[in-house]
């Protein structure tokens, strides 16, 4: 557990780990907080988008007559008066191509539909309510073509996912369906899941102001410098000249990557009135026009010896991509890395619909390829009367079984016996049913989570002023998980000084390019960096301390001024500390460091993951099949925890929403024409309150010896495994396996 000891660096208070509030806490309570919907500007206008109702097809006509009449409206852009913008593809993780445009759909630049709430047009007027009603006005007329939309129809025609470099998923050892045909004990099972989305707080908006050529974007996106090469490409000019401000995010979990229609869409109406324009999409609009989970059906086999080792496994899944762009979701990854088995066959395959795109969201592929394997691990475990904790740790294996690569680090079978102590797994009697509190049936179940640790690119600066204050430049994004704290947290403590005497920026484009926000990497991307620029700054100030005959640190080596307690800025001179900058007459030293020789270049060498133990409790009432979950305890490994606070509601977050993965949440597509039938918080049920009950969470603190600082990321892994771990102590309270999520009560009835 994180602990408050002095630094082993500097003796000073160690920093890292302490549960800080976070700096923008006060800034979003009183509502300061300014998100991207939130900009003034005395001459803005709104925008509105006009979403297509067909799903395939052709405009032939679309009379904005009515529309233009509305006073107060300032254009009706359609693809008869929109301006070219350049085509972009879209991305395309496959062949390696990361421009930020979700689809290859050019926008307003076509009479083409290709999914059911395409933009067919954006309405620009002086008001929020005019853009709306005008936009309410635009007649559209189509030529409809025959769409493929439905998933279970298509799964015949699934094709096989290449390769990609981000992202291993396929592998094939031995011969596993031979090997599970021998076996003395085997589970084979189909598990299917819903469409999701990802309902973040704030609503997907863009305010879009141009200069001339010069265009500033305020827009909560995870990948700013993504964004801003897409909008420069796009509109054709020079991307020094664009700036993107990203602030505050009000949440994103992978929504808020890539560009959307919405945004383009906002830019070009402003370059077309020359106004500043704001566009925030309506909750409809973000379920019609930006993409979610992907939906999935999956094979998940095991084979086992009475004894429960492990000597086949199987895991495909056929997972969609739109037709005009989508990710592949790495739902079988997980199962490279679980259990030793001599025989292993990992297959992902894919469908093209004529569906708006899927997209990255909390651990896309992990959080529902682990209900798959953590659900057949379960079932092998009762139908061998094991412990499923104990069938885990005997097939826990060595080296990553797909490939035999070394683990950097692996803290599984600790997170499970610290969770179980926590949890009380010792009173679960085994026998499913068996278990009552008064009416209800009680269940117990667990769950693995895993998800891979990740590190991408960052460049920051960092300044030390004469009066010993500290300033960290980095264009990361902040989208609830607390970076400039924890940031801050470990800033002080690399270089001996107060946490407050350091100050973070982030959240603008104009600053060193950050890493985007994804894949659970942003914290770890920061640390690489800002290792190395620590370093650099001190053995600069260093080096100015020896050029100053009365400096404390004269005739020190290096890594001697390392060890000082007190660190490198102060020296007491004349009864007063003074810093060594101050005492030179040195304004400020600041450094820049790149994303060259950062570490992390080595996941070939090394399986780096984060992973856990889920614990969860189900009072199930046995005559209406009512499920609460009634209690949580996950146990974490994710490294090094920069602060405690903010990792332990990352990891609490992920589980809320394996809950709603597990109970509540489906995007319903209507299967004759791919429309989505319940694009709003009224009918897609996230898990509130009630549903929600204490959440324990503890993190062993162990350092990744490969990460930066150590630190493995804490984003994604808690929703992995979760909606396994509800669907086990489902199973534990009434004896049924529910292999389709989510699992809603006529599944249970
Ligand atoms: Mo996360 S899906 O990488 O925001």
């Amino acid at each position: 557990m994180t602990s408050f000891e002095a630094s082993p660096v500097t003796g000073a208070e160690r920093w890292i780990g302490q549960p800080l509030d976070r700096r923008d806490g006060p800034a979003k309570t009183t509502g300061t907080a300014r998100y991207s919907a939130e900009y003034p500007f005395d001459d803005l206008a709104y925008a509105a988008l006009v979403c297509a109702a067909i799903t395939r097809g052709r405009i032939t006509s679309i009379d904005t007559a009515a529309a233009s009449a509305l006073p107060g409206v300032l254009a009706v852009i359609t693809h008869q008066n929109a301006p070219k913008m350049k085509e972009t593809g879209a991305q395309d993780v496959d062949r390696g191509v990361f421009t930020a445009s979700a689809t290859s759909v050019p926008y307003l630049n076509i009479d083409e539909i290709h999914w059911n709430g395409q933009p067919v047009a954006v309405v620009v007027a002086e008001t929020a309510d005019i853009a709306r009603d005008a936009a309410s006005l635009v007649q559209v007329t189509y030529d409809e073509w025959p769409a493929v939309v439905d998933f279970v129809a298509e799964l015949g025609n699934a094709r096989k996912q290449p390769e990609n470099s981000l992202l291993s998923q396929h592998a094939d050892n031995g011969d596993a369906e031979a090997a599970l045909a021998a076996a003395p004990i085997a589970v084979d099972l189909r598990f299917t899941t819903s469409p999701l989305h990802h309902n973040a707080i704030e609503l997907h908006a863009t305010t879009a102001v141009w200069l001339g050529d010069r265009l500033t974007v305020y827009e909560g996106t995870q990948n700013m410098s993504l964004l801003r090469s897409h909008l420069a490409e796009k509109f054709d000019v020079d991307p020094n000249g664009v700036r993107v401000i990203s602030q505050f995010v009000g949440g994103a979990f992978g929504g808020k990557t890539l560009a959307w229609p919405g945004t383009v869409l906002t830019v070009l109406a402003a370059r077309v009135t020359q106004r500043p324009v704001k566009l925030m999409l309506t909750r409809e609009d973000v379920y019609r026009t930006v993409g979610g989970r992907t939906v999935s059906s999956q094979r998940l086999a095991l084979g086992a010896e009475a004894d429960g080792t492990l000597t086949s496994l199987i895991h495909t899944s056929i997972t969609a991509k739109g037709s005009v762009g989508g990710y592949p979701e790495q739902v079988c990854s997980c199962s490279r890395s679980l259990y030793a088995s001599p025989n292993l066959l990992l297959r992902q395959d894919i469908v093209q619909l004529d569906r708006l795109t899927n997209t990255i969201m909390r651990a896309p592929g992990e959080a529902i390829g682990t209900f798959s394997i953590e659900s057949a691990i379960d079932e092998l475990a009762h139908r061998l009367r094991h412990d499923p904790i104990e069938l885990r740790m005997r097939n826990e294996p060595k080296v990553n079984p797909a490939d035999e690569t070394p683990f950097s680090h692996r803290r599984i079978r600790e997170t499970y016996a610290l969770g179980a102590e926590r949890f009380g797994w010792a009173d679960r009697t085994p026998e499913p049913g068996s278990m009552r509190d008064g009416h209800h049936l009680v269940g117990m179940g667990v769950a693995t989570a895993f998800h891979p640790a990740w590190q991408f690119p960052a460049e920051l600066t960092i300044r030390i002023a004469a009066d010993g204050s500290v300033l960290v430049r980095c264009g990361f994004h902040e989208m609830g998980m607390g970076g400039a704290t924890a940031y801050a947290q470990a800033t002080a403590d690399l270089l001996g000084v107060a946490y407050d005497a350091v100050t973070v920026e982030y959240g603008d484009s104009e600053l060193p390019p950050g890493p985007g926000a994804g894949g659970s990497g942003q914290t770890a991307s920061v640390m690489a960096s800002l290792i190395n620029a620590c370093d650099e700054l001190k053995r600069s100030v260093h080096a100015t301390a020896q050029r100053d005959p009365a400096s404390p640190l004269q005739g020190t080596d290096y890594d001697a001024v390392q060890a000082r307690a007190g660190g490198l800025f102060r020296g007491s001179i004349g009864g007063r500390y003074e810093t060594i900058l101050e005492r030179a007459g040195i304004p400020e030293i600041d450094v820049r460091v790149g994303s060259d020789g950062q570490p992390g270049g080595d996941t070939g060498t090394w399986v780096k993951a984060a992973a856990g133990a889920q614990f969860c409790e189900v009072r199930v009432d046995p005559d209406t099949m009512e499920v609460r979950i009634a209690r949580w305890v996950g146990a974490f490994d994710i490294g090094t925890v920069l602060n405690l606070k903010t990792a332990s509601s990352q990891l609490r977050g992920g589980i809320v929403w394996g809950i709603g993965l597990a109970l509540t949440e489906a995007t319903l597509v209507d299967p004759r024409n791919g429309r989505i039938m319940n694009p709003s918080l009224a009918e897609y049920h996230v898990p509130v309150h009630a549903d929600v009950p204490p959440i324990e969470v503890h993190i062993l603190d162990d350092p990744d010896p490969t990460m930066p600082l150590g630190v493995l990321g804490c984003g994604e892994v808690g929703i992995t495994g979760a909606a396994a771990a509800v669907a086990n102590a489902i199973h534990h309270a009434t004896g049924k396996r529910v292999t389709d999520l989510p699992i809603t009560i006529d599944k249970l009835l």
